[in-house]
């Protein structure tokens, strides 16, 4: 099998530092932000307050994509030498995989939201419980560590706020291709690992496994055809990522890809796509305060199925060139949304709608088909008066012609965001605790919203 040429026990690396701080810098001297100089990141008790009724209006622009950015974050394991990722939002999880990465042994400096990693001297194979449990998407290293050391030793995630996320197939498929990995004290752990080609059909459509098991592909011997991937934007940008480095990946966009593995693989340089969640929740915005608002470096290919249920709640939607025009209706009308893998109408935007849908003229429906417990947001958004009522995975929202402003808890980020739009319409002051799980996925939003007009601002706990 391909490897690279640093092989080390796994015995070893856990004993090693974690970082070669006496070699010479391929970085910039003008950094402005290097994760290992800051302590270790506590969640802030920060919370939101929120005093409704204004209507958005004017211009904001789109931030890089969180999902997008975190796997191909982990793909620069697979290529020793200094990749440069531009567009990188700056977030609590981009953070937090930077952490993952520094903790392996790469160099990982932030100048704005230029990202240079050096994954040269990669020194340790573990990912820790205490960053994993902090973001799931820290497993993405697992595939691209076996990939090219044949050794990873990388917690398991565990459940989340809405229910278990398992990674059943991600470990499958990395057994299908070779890796003899054991489950030892809550780690997955594999070593002498030497990949190797497989035909892998994936049951569901699942993001986070496609990902895995297509950098994991890359440098495996021969080939792998992978059968009923995601399609989701951030799965078909790491292909391309993965690409740029020198893979040898044939399919992207269609539902089945065929990947030649090949000895090496190359640094890059590259852009990460706009947020399509953070572009979608910014039209939810402005469609429930009946606002007019122009979305700046979106990709209105990437938000199709949110924009028609949009316009069936009748907003007038205007894409444009690297924009995205909204305005809102008086009162929307009731919906009905079923999330779906992509092209379907994302999981990461049911939350949201259902704030939009809690105002609604009728009763709208919302059935979460990918998980189907995803539904915390609903207890918060009946303390500010919305009326839903859950039935297995559907969610039963009959509009009321006002919200109230009232004291609610941010459970995740998508649920935080409800909760941030519900408060833009509801009467007098929201104030959301925990934003931390807000700062965990969306750049900058208050400042943002404020600059639309929202009365909006952040305050200490
Ligand atoms: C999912 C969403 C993604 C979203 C993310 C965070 C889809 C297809 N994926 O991605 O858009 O950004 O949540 O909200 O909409 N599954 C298994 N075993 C596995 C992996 C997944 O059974 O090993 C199941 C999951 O339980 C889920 C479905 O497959 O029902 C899709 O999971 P997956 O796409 O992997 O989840 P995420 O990567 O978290």
């Amino acid at each position: 099998m391909p490897r690279d040429p640093v092989t080390i026990s796994l015995t070893t690396f856990e004993e090693s530092t974690h970082m070669d701080v006496g070699a010479p810098s391929p970085f910039s001297s003008d950094v402005t932000h290097s994760t290992l100089s800051e302590p270790t990141e506590q969640p802030t008790m920060d919370a939101l307050v929120i005093r409704g009724g204004r209507k958005l209006s004017g211009r904001v622009e789109i931030s890089g994509a969180k999902n997008a950015a975190l796997p191909v974050m982990a793909a620069t394991l697979l290529a020793p030498g200094v990749h440069t990722l531009r567009n990188v939002p700056l977030l609590s999880d981009t953070r937090t995989m930077a952490r993952v990465l520094e903790q392996l042994g790469a160099r990982v400096e932030f100048r704005g939201h230029a990202c240079k990693i050096d994954t040269s001297r990669i020194m340790s194979f573990e990912a820790p419980y205490d960053l994993v449990r902090t973001m799931r998407a820290s497993i993405y290293v697992l595939g691209p560590l076996l990939a090219r050391f044949g050794a990873a030793r990388v917690s398991l995630p565990g459940g989340c706020a809405w229910g278990p996320r398992p990674v059943n197939l991600h470990l499958e498929g990395l057994k299908a291709m070779g890796a003899a990995l054991e489950i030892e004290h809550g780690y997955i752990a594999g070593k002498d690992v030497e990949l190797h080609g497989a035909d892998i059909s994936f049951e569901n459509v699942s993001v986070g496994a496609t990902a895995q098991l297509m950098m994991a592909a890359t440098l495996a011997s021969g080939t792998t055809v992978l059968d009923n991937v995601a399609l989701e934007p951030d799965v078909t940008v790491l292909g391309q990522v993965l690409i740029g480095c020198g893979a040898r990946i044939e399919g992207l966009g269609s539902r089945r890809l065929t990947i030649h593995g090949v000895r090496e693989l190359h640094p890059v340089d590259t852009t990460i796509i706009p947020d399509r969640i953070e572009a979608a929740t910014l039209l939810a915005a402005g469609a429930i305060t009946g606002g007019s608002i122009t979305l700046e470096q979106c990709d209105a290919g990437h938000l199709a199925a949110v924009m028609h249920h949009l316009e069936d709640a009748g907003c007038d939607v205007l894409p444009g060139n690297g924009e995205v025009t909204l305005s809102g209706p008086t009162r929307p009308s009731a919906l009905e949304i079923t999330t779906a893998p992509f092209p379907g109408f994302p999981t990461d935007m049911q939350a949201q709608m259902m704030a939009l849908c809690s105002i609604a003229d009728g009763v709208s429906a919302i059935t979460d088909t990918i998980y189907l417990d995803r539904f915390t947001h609903v207890p918060e958004l009946q303390r500010l008066g919305a009326q839903i009522e859950l039935k297995g995975n559907t969610a039963l929202i009959r509009g009321v012609d006002r919200l109230q402003g009232a004291p609610v808890m941010a459970t995740d980020i998508r649920a935080s965001a409800a909760l941030v739009i519900a408060a833009l319409i509801a009467e007098g002051e929201t104030r959301i605790s925990r934003i931390y799980h807000l700062d965990r996925g969306y750049e900058q939003l208050e400042q943002k919203l404020r600059s639309l007009g929202a009365d909006i601002e952040r305050i200490s706990e």
